[in-house]
């Protein structure tokens, strides 16, 4: 049987492929800390999986209305409006199977062959396939650690061209766990406010996830905004519920033509998220609200954690994280020299992979990200406080065992 072109031509996600590594690993019986886990290492909160148990119970096991619920949409459109400031109601939202399914449906709505999507660097990996799939054209905005990961206005303003269809932003992000700061975010609104022609794609899965003093703003929130941007958000992260595959879209633009479009395709492709899991949505945005806080600082406590244990590992750059569970230091001091087991250090990929199989600490290597990402490595502190102790003090250890000269320093991508 032969593959088609556009299927062999996706890679596999790298993220969810190390997971699996040391999930097998584990199995065997092996002595892993594995830095790589995309996902909230808490239960979903009892308060939401209770709504889908009565729902369930109560028979609520048929097809669901495709956009979700009305009673699911209008608390997603309260949380936007409350939380977020987006002005919206229930007829702006679509609700999917994993904000990972809204991002792909959202640009599948928007992009057509020959389109080009501005993507600030590095970036999570499957943002790159995604466009790819639907036609569109990559257009790379490389950040460096020295920058905090983001980009500039000017970076933006260059980058526009009369093809840009879609800008895609990820704040906080994955994999750097920066965040622009609301003063940042309006630079680039700025130059967005001057090309008319450009979607922003805002992808906010993160956006609960923050540790310094202001809360994320969203773009959609902004008025000379509203009308052409996709706000995209999920509850996986935020409430522990990355197995549920619920995400979400709000687009008030356009007299709703995003919305319908996505509508449209998810009719044809999954019908609607799981029917009893609708209710769920509703407690986890009214009840389940509460637990979030708990969940939120106990981050905040790891992310200051593994800073500053990161920190001292010689040579090693590494912005502090400021959302999300991800950071992402700089491990490029290592290459050219030479491991314990006799690996000479090349990229993040052979330094991930002797770490793993030399002292037992799996992490994400930085090349799938793109950018600057092959010098860096994705470490998700979504684990716990002994474990990213004992895991960063290996890596500490066996980064003082290695031997030889250092490659002279490249220019970040
Ligand atoms: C930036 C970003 N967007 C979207 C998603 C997808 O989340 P979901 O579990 O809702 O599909 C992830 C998950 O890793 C992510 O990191």
């Amino acid at each position: 049987m032969n593959i088609s072109k556009r299927a062999a031509a996706i890679p596999p996600s790298s993220t969810l492929a190390i997971t699996a590594k040391v999930r097998e690993m584990k199995a065997r019986g092996a002595d892993v800390i594995g830095f790589g886990a995309g996902e909230p290492d808490f239960t979903t909160p009892a308060v939401i999986c209770d709504a889908a148990i009565d729902a369930l119970h109560d028979g609520q096991t048929h097809y669901a209305p495709t956009p979700g619920t009305p009673a699911a949409r209008e608390a997603v459109a309260a949380k936007l409006r409350e939380e977020n400031g987006i002005d919206c109601t229930a007829d702006h939202i679509t609700i999917n199977n994993g904000a990972k399914f809204t991002v792909y449906l959202a640009l599948q709505a928007l992009v057509d062959p020959g389109d080009e999507v501005v993507l600030p660097t590095p970036a999570w990996v499957s943002y790159k396939p995604m466009i790819e799939l639907a036609g569109g054209t990559l257009v790379e905005l490389p950040a460096v650690a020295a920058a905090d990961f983001k980009i500039t206005p000017a970076q933006l303003e260059a980058a526009i061209t009369p093809r840009t269809r879609v800008f895609l932003l990820n704040s906080p992000s994955n994999p750097c766990g920066t965040m622009y700061t609301p003063d940042e975010l309006r630079g680039l609104v700025a130059v967005l406010e001057r090309h008319e022609h450009v979607t922003v794609v805002s992808d906010e899965i993160y956006e609960q996830l923050v540790y310094g003093d202001e809360p994320a703003l969203s773009v959609g929130s902004i008025d000379s905004m509203r009308d052409r941007t996709v706000t995209i958000n999920g509850l996986s992260k935020t409430f522990a519920m990355t197995g549920w595959r619920i995400g979400y879209a709000c687009a008030p633009g356009g007299g709703g033509a995003v919305i319908k479009a996505i509508n449209t395709m998810q009719s044809q492709m999954t019908s609607s998220i799981t029917s009893f899991t609708m209710p769920a949505v509703e407690a986890a945005l009214t009840d389940g609200r509460a637990e979030v806080e708990g969940m939120r600082r106990t981050f905040a406590g790891r992310a200051e954690l593994i800073h500053g244990l990161i920190r001292q590992w010689e040579g090693v750059v590494c912005p502090r994280p400021m959302g999300a569970f991800y950071i992402f230091p700089d491990i490029s001091c290592t290459f050219g020299r030479v491991t314990p087991g006799g690996v000479v250090i090349e990229s993040a990929l052979n330094f991930a992979s002797a770490l793993l199989d030399e002292v037992g600490v799996a992490v994400v290597p930085g090349n799938d990200f793109l950018g600057p990402g092959p010098r860096h490595v994705r470490m998700s502190f979504a684990i716990s406080e002994e474990q990213i102790a004992e895991g960063c003090g290996r890596v500490r250890e066996w980064l003082g065992k290695l031997t030889g000269n250092a490659a002279p320093a490249s220019n970040p991508a």
